[in-house]
């Protein structure tokens, strides 16, 4: 089946947090936007038109895109922006993966109001579900930051200033898009509501679409049964509190087993950086579950509240979900054909044109920034990286080079601080891309650095799903890691939340043609350039190269 959209991305005044009305950039006049739903197999077709005042593109996080590479949308990596005014048409097939993913826009910080959720059902429909029992009732949990302040604003003061500190805390984390009342002056009706039946099973479709923060996730009263992650389904894994990191999903089934009342639904920062790094919200962004037969007044109870730095339980979670073994589902390589090690982490780097608050120590001046192998990551400009691909070496010469830094393993203490390594120090602005053959199997160990603080840095690979092998903390360790690999039934994620002062090890087979963006979910930490493109090259046919571009593909 076709599943058609039309995207009308514009201006929406809205008031929160008893703050003036202020205009957000939404999609179709709403917060968040639209849920696309689809069945596997299916084509989703989606008309993006720009009404907004800025330059706009959506992903489609998590979807592979293979066979449609033009329509993945990071601005400048897969497409030029849609200029204001203008209009693109997004067209893919969702094959081989259901559960969760989202939408977001992919450009400057707008992604913090452009943002929904897109539901891929098995074809049989929910009665195809691998899990039971049967939920009675779906719903999306979209987990959100809150600015009072104009997000496109901020992202211009990070990027100029380079200080990641001019990125203030969210003023609200928001639960579908609303704060709730435990706000200073959030009203009744920015609260969502979510009623219940006694006994009844609901599917939560909890999605992290915060710029910045990775979240806790707990309902008073009421554990839940997580049967998926990233669109591909778990072992059903029993549980009080849901970690998620930004970018990441999680399916989990909820039985409205408790007293008929009312109860918080709670979202908390994660932040193992404190105290160095920036300064968060301690208040809970709440929903409220309301049971059938409640008075509808009642205080609701507050989950207790997990530790902002509780590294251990965020941990546990993030590391205990295992894949549900289906048949027919692809299993983990188990040669490899290519090992790379690559570091995450901050630093500090050259100043770019424009950029205001760069210090001059000795002779080189310097600004705060972030890179992966040291390559601190800079979107061309002029053309997108995919059509500089796709036009071959003269288009692509100037527009990215193909000297992506292999590294050895483990150098260095990685977990010392990174300020006084004098490889980690200075990082480069660069446009790196590493090219993999098509179909080749490529093994990735990302360890986390560390400069102003420890952080989990969740890595989104846009284009594939990755096996997660393992995870731990410390400097990566090959023999201790290697014999305890799950090669069985590991995850299979697109987002991977690599451990504070660790590191985890991700497989992928290369077998999808086109320009695929590797990057930090924090949209801060992505700004400064915690980022890579894997360049895959065209297999044999024409179903498996990088077709024409679309007609309709916005030119820069
Ligand atoms: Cu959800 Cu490149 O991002």
């Amino acid at each position: 089946a076709v599943v058609e959209h039309t995207f009308n991305v514009g201006n929406l005044s809205i008031s929160q947090l008893c703050q003036p009305a202020r205009i957000i950039t939404a999609v179709n006049g709403r917060l968040p936007g639209p849920t696309v739903e689809a069945r596997e197999g299916d084509t989703v077709v989606v008309h993006l038109v720009n009404e907004s005042p800025y330059n706009m593109t959506i992903h489609w996080h998590g979807v592979f895109q293979r066979g449609s590479p033009w329509a993945d949308g990071p601005a400048m990596v897969t497409q030029c922006p849609v200029q204001p005014g203008a209009n693109y048409t997004y067209r893919f097939n969702v094959t081989d993966q259901e559960g969760t993913l989202w939408w977001h826009a992919h450009i400057s910080f707008l992604r913090a109001t452009v943002y929904g959720a897109l539901v891929i059902r098995p074809r049989g429909g929910a009665g195809a579900y691998p899990f039971s029992p049967k939920p009675h009732r779906e719903d999306t949990v979209i987990l959100g930051e809150w600015w009072n302040a104009n997000v496109y604003d901020l992202q211009q003061q990070v990027f100029l200033t380079g200080d990641t500190t001019r990125m203030p805390p969210a003023d609200a984390y928001t639960i579908n898009g609303k704060p709730g009342d435990l706000y200073n002056c959030s009203a009744a009706n920015q609260t969502y509501k979510f009623p219940v039946r006694s006994n009844e099973t609901y599917l939560l479709r909890i999605i992290n679409a915060a710029l910045n923060t990775p979240m806790f996730f707990k309902v008073a009263n009421h554990t839940f049964t997580v049967v998926g992650a990233d669109a591909a389904y778990t072992t059903p894994y029993e549980t009080d509190v849901v970690v998620i990191a930004p970018g990441q999903t999680v399916d989990a089934l909820m039985v409205a087993g408790a007293a008929v009342g009312r109860y918080y639904m709670a979202a908390s920062p994660y932040d193992s950086a404190i105290p160095q790094g920036p300064p968060f919200s301690m208040t809970n962004g709440t929903a409220i579950v309301e049971y059938a037969g409640s008075a509808g007044e009642e205080k609701p109870q507050l989950p207790p509240r997990t530790e902002y730095n509780d590294t251990d339980t965020a941990f546990r979670f993030l590391s205990n979900l295992t894949a549900l073994v289906l048949p027919g589902k692809p299993t983990v390589p188990l040669s490899v054909d290519t090992r790379m090690f690559v570091t995450v982490g901050l630093g500090n780097g050259d100043c770019q044109p424009k950029q205001t608050l760069c210090n001059t120590t000795g002779t080189r001046s310097r600004i705060f920034s972030a890179s992966m192998n040291n390559a601190s990551f800079l979107l061309p400009d002029a053309v997108s990286m995919l059509q500089a691909h796709y036009y071959g070496d003269a288009a692509s010469a100037g527009v990215y080079t193909r000297d992506f830094p292999d590294w050895p393993p483990v150098i260095f203490d990685y977990t010392a601080d990174a300020s006084d390594n004098d490889t980690l120090k200075y990082t480069t602005k660069s446009t790196k891309v590493r090219t993999l053959r098509y179909n080749e199997t490529v093994e990735m160990v990302l360890q986390n650095t560390r400069l102003i603080g420890k952080e989990s840095h969740p890595m989104h690979l846009h284009g594939f799903n990755f096996f997660v092998l393992a995870q731990g903390f410390g400097n990566y360790d090959e023999a201790a890691a290697a014999p305890r690999f799950n090669l069985v039934n590991p995850q299979e994620r697109n987002t991977v939340a690599v451990p504070t002062g660790g590191w985890a090890v991700i497989r992928f087979v290369a077998n999808n043609p086109g320009m695929w963006f590797m990057h930090c979910h924090f949209d801060a930490h992505l700004d400064l350039g915690l980022a890579m493109v894997f360049e895959v090259q065209d297999g044999p046919t024409a179903e498996t190269s990088v077709p024409p571009p679309p007609l309709d593909l916005p030119q820069c």
